[in-house]
This record gives C-alpha cells, structure tokens and sequence, in this order.
C-alpha cells in the first residue's frame, strides 16, 4: 500500500458498525499514523482484568460510555507517546462534547490541533445488520462479517489462524442502546467540528474497498 505519511490528526466518527474500525486499520496505514481505538483499549483492559477494564466494563456491557474523566485521561496519556507526535488517527474518540473540547485544548496546550475529523455515514438498519454479523479475531483483532466479509473457515482468522469471537455488546438490546447513546451524545459532534469547518462525511455503504476509496480521496484535500 502507498505510504503517504504526513502527520494528518484525525478523527473518525459515525454511529456503532458504521466501519470505522475496519476502515481505520488502511487509512492509519496510508498515512503512516497510528490508530488509536478507545474501544480497542477498553477491550484490552478488559480481556486482562485491569482496574481500568473492570471500570470500563460495567459501562461498554450496558451499551453506554465509559464516564468522559477517564476516558480523557486515558487518551491524554495515550496522545503523548512518542509515535503520535506526528500524527495519529483515533477511533471511537471524541464520542461526547466535553470529549471534543478536552481534545481540542489538550492538543492547543501541545501548540497542535486536529486536521480533519471524516464521517462515516450509514442509516441505521445497515449498522444492525453490520453489527450482529461482526466477528473479531482474537489473535491479530481483524475484524470480519458473516456475510459480507466471511472467513474461508468457519470461526478462524483467514490472516492468522486465530479463533474468531462475537463481541459482548453486539446483542441486539445492548446494539439498541448504543444507538440510543450515539444519537444523544456523539451525534452533536457532528455539528461541533462542522462550526469548526473541519468536518468531511462519506457515504460508507457499499463495498469495504469503495469506502476506503472514498475515504482516501476525502482526505487527500485535506493534505492526506
Ligand atoms: P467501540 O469499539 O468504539 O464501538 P463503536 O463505536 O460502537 O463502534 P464499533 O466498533 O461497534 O463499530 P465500527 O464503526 O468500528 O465498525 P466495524 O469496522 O467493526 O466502543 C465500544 C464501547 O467502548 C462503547 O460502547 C463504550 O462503552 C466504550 N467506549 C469506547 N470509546 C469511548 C469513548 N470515547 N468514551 C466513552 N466510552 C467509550 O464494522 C462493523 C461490522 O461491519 C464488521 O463485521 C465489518 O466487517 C462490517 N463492515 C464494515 N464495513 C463494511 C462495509 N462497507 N460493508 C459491509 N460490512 C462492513
């Protein structure tokens, strides 16, 4: 894949299986960026009993958000490692305004701030279908569908061999409320960086390497 690593800060928004965790592992890989996914390092914390991952599992269980305080601080420390320093691309964060606004002055204080945050757009039967479909790897954390991105053998990671698993809050009741969650806290953010003229949507139906077309070419006029 053709490396075009130029230090873009961005961000990836959309709704819960709108692709961004499948999206963003190419374009972090396009621009050289690292990616960084709260929720993956919720599920790490998680999968190994930390404190954080206990406190973090009440909320990602019930489908509601892990509280902002600690959220931030996990970001923050993240943010100021060394490999983010020129540039990174974050999944699943900012998800809530005093998120966007935390963001926004930890990186002021840094004398940066984001480029470009790309929305991923998707109406809310697709992510349902999207969602009870998903499997994750547990080795290598690729993420496949059962249908619309099938391993070659039933439950075992085409790239690696590792078992595939259904993830905790893709239930269908826990799927509803994390939609009812998005729509009153992460929807507004979509206004919030628009006021900032930072904001470019695609539509991210259709095939997976369409989208990361589209994405690719949304971002290239933003110096990406
Ligand atoms: P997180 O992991 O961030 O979950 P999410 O935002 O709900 O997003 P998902 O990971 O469910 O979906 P996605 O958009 O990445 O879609 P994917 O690429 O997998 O967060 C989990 C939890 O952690 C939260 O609920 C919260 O509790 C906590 N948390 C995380 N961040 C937080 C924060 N900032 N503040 C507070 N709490 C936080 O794709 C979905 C499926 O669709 C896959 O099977 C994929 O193969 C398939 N697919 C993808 N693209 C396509 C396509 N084009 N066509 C067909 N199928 C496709």
């Amino acid at each position: 894949m053709e490396d075009r690593g130029d230090g873009l800060r961005l961000v990836l928004v959309g709704p819960p299986g709108a692709g961004k965790g499948t999206q963003a592992e190419f374009i972090a890989a396009v621009l050289a960026v690292p990616k960084i996914s709260t929720g993956d390092i919720f599920r790490a914390n998680v999968a190994t009993g930390t404190p954080l991952g206990v406190q973090a599992k009440r909320y990602m269980d019930a489908g509601g958000l892990v509280p902002d305080e600690v959220t931030i601080n996990m970001v923050a420390g993240r943010l100021a490692e060394q490999d983010a320093a020129d540039g990174f691309l974050l999944d699943g964060f900012p998800r809530t305004t005093p998120q966007a606004v935390a963001l926004d002055k930890l990186l002021a204080d840094l004398g940066s701030a984001l480029d470009v945050i790309l929305e991923l757009i998707v109406d809310e039967d697709e992510v349902v279908r999207r969602l009870s479909g998903r499997r994750t790897c547990r080795g290598c954390g690729k993420i496949w569908h059962v249908e619309f991105d099938p391993t070659s053998r039933d439950g075992i990671c085409d790239r690696c061999g590792g078992a595939l698993f259904q993830r905790d809050d893709d239930k269908a009741e826990t799927i509803a409320e994390r939609m009812r969650v998005y729509a009153r806290d992460t929807a507004p953010l979509v206004d919030y960086y628009g006021a900032q003229g930072k904001l470019v949507g695609i539509d991210a139906t259709g095939p997976v390497e369409d989208v990361t077309v589209r994405a690719n070419d949304a971002l290239r006029s933003y110096g990406g």
